[in-house]
């Protein structure tokens, strides 16, 4: 754990602003601030900002509507520009790997290196073969310096940029703890993308970004039904509900549209699984959680496990979080429970960090 006060975690997604402020308490990680401004579908389309105004206005709105003063924030980028690879070099000294990290990351990013920031965490030294594991990250630089301006304009003071599967697997960790002895996938499944993290033995050993998510479904509901996008998003979202009398009733072709989509979600989840497993030489998943908004959906769980063949399990990030600030609007926060998973991770975030090494 770093030093230093909590950042605000502030959580870009295409659906939503969500931003979450949390402090340690003797009863564990408490929320005292929680805001939410949903964005209209056309503001980030597929993981690119089209309007930043609407953007800025979203955070300045949800950090007033939060009351939250602070202005020091955790951001977090995703997509197909980030980039983590397990690597391996030479021993050396952690001075030594700060003047070599740039030239070592050449060699596995298909970028230019100048228009990359690059990080890395040490994850195993090997004084017997002269060798040390690193997990390398690389971000393209325009990626963050974008989100990061975004944030200034909403007069907010970026201080941290973390990658959206690192954020998530920090929750999970403190929710449940990372298996030692076995390999586990961790998937958020937001609106317009979804990010896999293989973690075997404590430590994230593959991720990947998929150009996909919920929006396909309401998509396709709004395409077959003829229907708006609020529409359609309430079909979908109603569903489950309404089959067991909890919600009022839907269209019975939503059901199918459901079924369809995140069935073609699951078998593009399914494929990265097959590339790691058939790439790592690993053991195999011993079991999947789903997170993010579309984990409220039951026929992706259905979907997932019935092409992985092994438990799959929604895993909802607030289940180890209290709330504890009066000002904290509840019904919104247990609504978007599923959908907090980076805005929390980033929020776990401290000032000052001493790298791992
Ligand atoms: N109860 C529900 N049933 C089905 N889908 C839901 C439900 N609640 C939220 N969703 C879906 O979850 C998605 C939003 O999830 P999330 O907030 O994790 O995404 P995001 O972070 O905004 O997007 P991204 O990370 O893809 O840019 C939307 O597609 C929304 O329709
Ligand atoms: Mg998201």
């Amino acid at each position: 754990m770093g030093e230093g006060k909590n950042l605000v975690g502030v959580d870009i997604g295409s659906s939503a602003v969500k931003v979450c402020q949390v402090k340690e308490t003797r009863r564990g990680l408490s929320l005292v601030r929680f805001g939410y401004v949903p964005l209209a579908p056309q503001v980030i389309t597929d993981g690119q900002v089209m309007d930043s105004g609407a953007v800025i206005a979203a955070l300045q709105r949800a950090f007033s509507e939060a009351k939250i003063r602070q202005r020091e924030c955790a951001l977090s980028v995703s997509g197909q520009t980030v980039i983590i690879r397990k690597i391996v070099v030479p021993m050396m000294t952690p001075q030594e790997l700060d003047e070599q990290i740039q030239w070592e990351a050449e060699q596995h990013i298909p970028f230019d290196i100048r228009d990359v920031h690059v990080d890395y965490q040490v994850l195993r030294r090997r004084p017997e073969a002269s060798q040390m594991d690193l997990l390398l990250v690389a971000a393209k630089r325009d990626q963050i310096e974008a989100y990061a301006e975004l944030a200034r304009s909403a007069r907010l003071k970026p201080v941290v940029c973390d990658i959206d599967a690192f954020t998530v697997q920090n929750v999970f960790e403190h929710s449940r703890g990372l298996p030692e002895d076995q390999t586990i996938a961790i998937i958020n499944v937001g609106a317009s993308l979804s990010s896999l993290n293989i973690v075997a033995n404590g430590v994230s050993a593959f991720t990947r970004e998929i150009a996909n998510g919920g929006n396909a479904i309401t998509e396709e509901i709004q395409k077959q039904l003829g229907v708006p996008f609020e529409q359609a998003e309430a079909y979908k979202c109603n569903a489950a509900a309404a089959r067991e009398g909890r919600a009022p009733l839907v269209p019975p072709n939503v059901y199918a549209i459901i079924d369809s989509v995140t069935n073609a979600i699951a078998a593009e989840i399914q494929r990265s699984l097959d590339f790691y497993l058939a790439t790592s030489g690993q053991g195999d998943i011993a079991r999947i959680y789903v997170t993010g908004g579309s984990s409220n959906l039951p026929a992706l769980i259905t979907a997932i496990e019935r092409r992985a063949r092994v438990p799959v399990e929604a895993f909802l990030p607030t289940e180890r979080i209290v709330v504890e600030g009066r000002d904290v609007n509840q019904d919104s926060f247990h609504q978007h429970a599923a959908e907090l998973p980076v805005a929390l991770g980033l929020a776990m975030r401290k000032e000052r960090e001493a790298r791992a090494a």
